[in-house]
């Protein structure tokens, strides 16, 4: 994401827009607010519905003769709600406008066809589909690529260089590995994919939107105090809160019960202002849960306010 917001910022003027949405992860935010400050861009942000939706109805009335460039997530990372990629591609393109997509929560759990989208760029990262961390992959249409120019410079992406400073880079993808790649990392995300693949991404998406229903609906009717933000998406991540307790003590109290959950803003601290909230739990459900684990977390939820008991005793 810092790739192409660098690159792409360098071919913009001063004033021209970049829309993002306030549910961003801070990895699609930050890069593009230090171009907002060096090269003077616009940032503005896409209004989600009041549940967090982004919908290509409020992309189109956000759009502007400014805009230029359109970067958002196909699935977002603490609601994880989904967005029509083709139809805001299809859009963005009638008015000339780059669409980039952060597919980090949006590869790993469902199907990802650059082509059928039509969009312009799509990151995602290895770590989060069973591969090795501090890998990803930057995917762009060949035409684009050419285009920009890399934001840093190393080895191996240069054809030649001389004492007077001049100097030809490779062609893409080349062009943009500026030093040594992760070699090992590379492959490890390699084997990763090709595992997930075995398995098929539409039976990951079918398994996990069930695994997350059926937890949803457990916890609704078990657990009363629970208020859970994104109850009607379409992937395994659950947002939620239990009333009266803190999001990091609620965190720990799942992690007694051996059970993993984040609690904090998820690198998205300008969605929390969105919610009125200052923190939230999130479990996040993906292919080698099972129905088993889904029953020990919400038997674990059920006992959530016991922590507290305990910790004043
Ligand atoms: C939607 C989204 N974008 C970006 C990132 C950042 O990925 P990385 O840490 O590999 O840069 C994450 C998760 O960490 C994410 O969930």
């Amino acid at each position: 994401m810092n790739i192409l917001a660098f690159a792409i910022s360098d071919t913009l003027e001063p004033g021209d827009e970049v829309l993002l949405t306030v549910a961003e992860h801070a990895s699609n935010i930050l890069p593009w607010f230090r171009k907002q400050e060096e090269k003077h861009i616009v940032i503005n942000y896409i209004p989600l519905t009041a549940n967090g939706r982004l919908t290509v109805e409020n992309v189109a009335k956000t759009i502007s003769p400014k805009t230029r460039v359109i970067s958002i997530a196909n699935i977002t990372n603490v609601l994880g709600y989904t967005v029509d990629v083709k139809a805001i591609c299809e859009l963005a393109h009638k008015h000339n406008i780059l669409v980039v997509i952060d597919g980090a929560q949006g590869v790993p759990r469902t199907k990802t066809d650059v082509k059928e989208w039509d969009c312009d760029f799509l990151a995602f990262s290895s770590h989060k589909m069973c591969g090795p961390t501090g890998v990803g992959v930057l995917y762009g249409k060949y035409e684009h690529l050419l285009k920009l120019t890399p934001p840093f410079m190393g080895g191996g992406m240069n054809s030649r260089f001389d004492t007077c400073g001049n100097y030809s880079l490779m062609l893409p993808p080349l062009k943009f590995e500026f030093g040594t790649q992760h070699i090992a990392g590379v492959i490890g995300f390699g084997a990763a994919i090709d595992y997930i693949e075995s398995i098929g991404i539409e039976k990951i998406s079918e398994y996990e939107r069930k695994l997350k229903a059926y937890a949803v609906k457990r916890l609704q009717a078990e657990v009363p105090n629970i208020k859970i933000y994104n109850a009607d998406n379409d992937s395994g991540i659950i947002t939620f809160n239990i009333e009266g307790i803190f999001a990091q003590d609620l965190a720990t109290h799942f992690n007694a019960h051996n059970i993993c959950v984040r609690s904090g803003q998820h690198c998205a601290k300008i969605l929390l202002d969105y919610l009125g909230t200052a923190a939230t739990v999130r479990a996040s459900v993906y292919f080698y849960n099972t129905k088993e684990e889904i029953d020990a977390f919400v038997e674990a939820a059920k006992k959530g306010e016991d922590y507290l008991d305990a910790f004043f005793e």
